[in-house]
């Protein structure tokens, strides 16, 4: 049996030097490019009876997550334990946080602890920023705010370019509740970066100030911004960073915004669809895109993401100091 991993130790991880990975800005398309290789050496793996390959073997991997989670966090679990690292879970509900521990406060307890790399969810932009420079080991943002969640990014490129065999001149739409998404704003970056065409769909009301200096084309009705696309890229209402009144109702907004077929019948033939997860039925898309196998690539976004995580990790690892500076 041949070690699909194998072949990329020898393979030149031309320059990612990155001690953290705190979101796509400030990676190279080289950078990606070689990240998302690595990547596909390990979806080989995941295929295989034994998934396990020990680059990490005893390094300690914590996954501190602050929001909620399913995928990511299960993912980043899985990567970890495949990878061989001893994997811990915080449990933010029954720590100390609820008893008034800052953020920092519990970033330094547990840096005490020696992990060698800690995956970090927050419900502020920038907090994992700002944790990253309070810590001795590795950090990686699994979603800080409305800010950056490269790791979802990635996954979604490693997608792509599988069915597509590249991500440059492809055109790409990203639609729905752009204003509180920080996959979006990641893709954003990563895919304007590999070359493609970024369109945004959404109403003005969930659109970020300016988003037309982001180095994308805007619209306000998905008929028309479809027209031509490769790929539809749905997002997620999330409501839980709302705070007032952005829309009239989510029928209505399904009715305008919402994903089925008749509104996919404008981009271009054979065009596939996306959402990271979780999706709103019959709100931001219709149950018969999403469950369509023929169309739909979010089964497919989930299995890339473990893929994508233990590609990270093993970067990331390959930076560690043996020992730190309590060592
Ligand atoms: C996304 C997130 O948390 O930002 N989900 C995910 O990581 N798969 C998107 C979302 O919550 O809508």
């Amino acid at each position: 049996m041949t070690d699909p991993v194998a072949r990329s130790d020898n393979a030149d991880h031309l320059g990612f030097r990155h001690r953290h990975l705190l979101g796509i800005q400030g990676l190279n398309p080289l950078e990606i490019s070689s990240l998302l290789d690595l990547a596909e050496t390990y979806v080989d793996l995941s295929r295989q009876v034994d998934k396990k390959r020990p680059v990490l073997k005893g390094r300690t991997l914590i996954n501190l997550f602050f929001e909620s989670s399913t995928r990511t966090q299960a993912s980043f679990e899985l990567a970890g334990k495949r990878l061989g690292a001893d994997t811990m879970n915080m449990a933010v509900k029954s720590s100390s946080i609820t008893k008034g521990e800052t953020l920092i406060d519990t970033a330094v307890t547990l840096n005490a602890m020696r992990p060698d790399i800690i995956v970090v969810r927050h419900s502020a932009s920038g907090a994992v920023d700002l944790l990253a420079q309070k810590v001795d080991c590795a950090v990686v943002n699994a979603g800080d705010g409305s800010n950056e969640h490269p790791t979802q990014a990635l996954l979604d490129a490693l997608t792509i370019r599988r069915h597509y065999g590249r991500i440059e001149g492809l055109t790409i739409a990203i639609c729905g509740d752009v204003l509180h998404s920080r996959v979006a704003r990641s893709n954003i970056h990563l895919l304007n970066a590999m070359g493609a065409r970024v369109r945004l769909i959404a109403p003005p009301t969930l659109l970020p100030a300016h988003a037309d200096r982001l180095g994308v084309e805007v619209f306000h009705d998905m008929r028309t911004g479809l027209a031509g696309c490769d790929i539809v890229m749905m997002l997620r209402l999330q409501n839980e960073r709302m705070t007032g009144s952005f829309m009239p109702s989510t029928r209505e907004y399904f009715h305008l915004y919402g994903l089925d077929r008749e509104k996919l019948s404008h981009a271009k033939e054979g065009a596939l669809v996306m959402h990271p997860g979780p999706m709103n039925r019959g709100v931001e898309i219709d149950s018969a895109v999403a469950d369509d196998p023929t169309i739909s690539l979010i089964q497919e976004q989930v299995e890339m993401g473990v893929a994508v995580r233990m590609a990270v990790l093993d970067l990331l690892s390959r930076h560690l100091d043996n020992g730190g500076p309590h060592g």
